[in-house]
């Protein structure tokens, strides 16, 4: 197929019906029975707070966005899984009962969805597909997650996998802890699955008692800057961050028995036993046992529509990714500093697992342009980088668009 670009790509994704099309025109099977075309859409998403506690147990407050990775498909019974990226032309293709071991590419996240629902017991479905895609690759902002929630419902025959929802954001994390190898928490499948408008979503990742939050934002948006430079999400430095938590969790537990989590540990425990953690675990949970705090604290701001709580609870927020989790980047720091310097921007952090990727800022209306221009002319100067600057809303999860 002709490679459609980045932009008719991202003008595909919110548009099912030239999606449906655009199958129909390449695709035999799609094009003997048009009726039969499904499409299936997964949103990214932006965290507000509570970054790196989700694999300890802790709260976290995401909102799904409206930019994500739509797919056209036409099921077929041939166990034959058949992917093309619009956007490049690619194609690659599988054996959906069995998809093999990883190949180092992007199908690995169709594959491991397959591998994961078969491992579940649910046995996934052969289809011809067409994916388009407005979510920036390595932005933090969820593309894993999103192209296999969308792959789920696409080796399902286009519908909702016949799981419960919560199950599914587990199978969904499984098919990226077991098969893509890196080891993360369940905020990301969470949100691609749960999203709804207008509102943010509190998950308790030790209970999974979830609930939604309005967000009264009025004349506030929620503004990403992405940074230019893609997160390297390496499995190493997020798996060695995770180990480190579990290295002062097994710390404290030698004397506090009933500690199986830092959720276990609230700030005066911590204290209690610095001197058993060596600096960098005292430095990792010290982050994650506030997070968790601040996460409850804007809850009660965004409650109380008190948004320059909120804001202040950013700027803390993004002090301990940077000082104590260590998860910033000389990048993420430069555009939450040039944010900060804006009237009318509100609060600003990174969001995601950090080391690159985006920041996620609470901005006035009327102070996006000015934080904009201000992004455009300062941070190239300071990183060599190309920045991007754009507002998302808090949209709904995945789902049948056609
Ligand atoms: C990534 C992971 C999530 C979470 C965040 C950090 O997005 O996929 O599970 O740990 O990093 O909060």
């Amino acid at each position: 197929m002709q490679p459609a670009g980045a932009t008719a790509s991202a003008d595909l994704a919110r548009d099912p019906a030239s999606l449906r099309d655009a199958l129909v025109a390449r695709e035999p099977r799609a094009a003997a029975d048009p009726a039969l075309v499904r499409v299936v859409h997964a949103p990214g998403r932006v965290n507000l707070i509570g970054e790196h506690t989700d694999y300890n147990l802790g709260f976290v407050l995401p909102v799904a966005i409206d930019l994500g990775i739509s797919v056209a498909l036409v099921p077929t019974d041939d166990g034959r899984a058949e992917l093309t990226l619009a956007e490049t032309g690619e194609t690659g293709s599988f054996d959906a009962t069995d998809p093999g071991p990883r190949r180092g590419t992007w199908l690995d996240y169709v594959a491991g969805m397959a591998w994961a629902l078969g491992s579940a017991g649910i046995a996934p479905r052969g289809f011809r597909g067409l994916l388009a895609s407005d979510l920036p690759q390595g932005a933090g902002l969820s593309s894993s997650a999103a192209i296999e929630v969308v792959s789920a419902w696409a080796l399902t025959g286009g519908d909702r996998p016949p799981l419960d929802a919560m199950d599914l954001v587990h199978v969904v994390q499984r098919s990226e802890n077991g098969y893509i190898g890196l080891n993360n928490g369940i905020m990301d499948q969470f949100a691609s699955i749960f999203g709804e408008p207008g509102r943010a979503l509190l998950l308790d990742c030790r209970s999974l008692d979830h609930r939604s939050i309005p967000l009264p934002l009025g004349d506030v948006a929620l503004v990403a800057c992405h940074s230019g430079s893609t997160h390297r999400l390496e499995a190493s430095a997020y798996n060695e961050r995770r180990a480190q938590c579990e290295a002062a969790v097994a710390a404290i537990a030698s004397v506090e028995p009933s500690v199986r989590s830092l959720r276990d540990v609230d700030p005066a425990m911590l204290e209690r036993h610095r001197d058993r953690l060596d600096p960098v675990a005292w430095r990792r949970a010290r982050h994650v046992v506030d997070e968790d705090e601040r996460v409850l604290d804007a809850i009660a701001a965004f409650e109380a529509g008190d948004l320059e709580t909120v804001g202040r609870l950013f700027y803390a927020s993004q002090a301990s990714l940077r000082d104590l989790y260590e998860v910033s980047s000389p990048e993420l720091d430069a555009l939450v500093e040039i944010a900060a310097g804006i009237p009318g921007v509100i609060g600003a952090r990174l969001t995601g697992a950090g080391f690159g990727g985006c920041t996620i800022n609470l901005v006035r209306r009327d102070a996006v342009g000015a934080l904009r221009d201000a992004v455009l002319r300062d941070y190239p100067g300071r990183t060599g980088l190309t920045p991007r600057v754009f507002p998302v809303e808090a949209s709904a999860g995945a789902g049948r668009l056609a």
